[in-house]
């Protein structure tokens, strides 16, 4: 399991130390969950942030955008610095137009779907782009718990790109603890994102061993 620890649970004041330690704790990526305020009820941070930090690790980052109209975006968010770019399906984009762009500016490019988007809806777009991410939680805040009724769409999305040889990865993101990820992982996921849970443990090392190695 790849572990992306999300900045979104970090001590915003102190964001450059933070991801120094991520970056020794071992984490895998660096998940950066960008708001709007309107596509989710809060307000994080934006590619000016994201660009700032981009030199203190190696880490790909991989950014989550939770905004209504992604496709505006994209030339921002690849120039901070990102090497994935996510947004929801949920949004006003066009999703063909707005995964051909990602690509076009040489990224990895995802989908996201909220706990109450039917899989149906992203089925068209599997085959073409390179992550999928499963929300365990309604987008908009860290530190909820995790959904179980998603464990069953994790399960459709692994046997549908296995059965079709989809070259896409399963990420997860929202309530991922010590025992969620053995959930996941079960079900067949290839990436968890965690935020309350990694930025609370005492050690976070140790912590991301656990859920790498559990
Ligand atoms: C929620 C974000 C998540 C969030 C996860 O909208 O997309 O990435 O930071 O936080 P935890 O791990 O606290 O649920
Ligand atoms: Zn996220």
């Amino acid at each position: 399991m790849k572990i992306a620890p999300s900045m979104l649970a970090c001590n915003f004041s102190e964001m450059g130390n933070e991801i120094k330690k991520i970056t020794k704790a071992g984490a895998d990526l660096v998940h950066m969950d960008v708001m709007d305020g309107n596509f989710v009820p809060n307000i994080s941070f934006g590619a000016g942030i994201i660009k700032s930090l981009r030199k203190l690790t190696h880490l790909p980052f991989d950014v989550h955008l939770m905004i209504l109209k992604p496709l505006l975006y994209l030339d921002e968010f690849a120039t901070s610095g990102a090497d994935s770019i996510t947004f929801h399906i949920e949004s006003e984009s066009n999703p063909f137009n707005t995964i051909k762009k990602i690509q076009k500016l040489n990224k990895k490019a995802g989908i996201s779907l909220k706990p109450d988007t039917d899989i149906a809806k992203v089925l068209p777009f599997l085959p073409f782009i390179d992550i999928i991410l499963v929300m365990t939680v309604e987008p908009g805040f860290g530190g909820q718990n995790f959904l179980m009724s998603q464990l069953a769409k994790i399960e459709k999305l692994r046997n549908i790109i296995n059965d079709n040889k989809f070259n896409c990865v399963i990420e997860v993101d929202g309530g991922i603890n010590f025992d969620t990820v053995k959930l996941v992982q079960k079900a067949g996921a290839d990436i968890c994102v965690a935020g309350t849970s990694l930025f609370k443990s005492e050690n976070m090392h140790e912590a991301i061993q656990k859920m790498k190695n559990f």
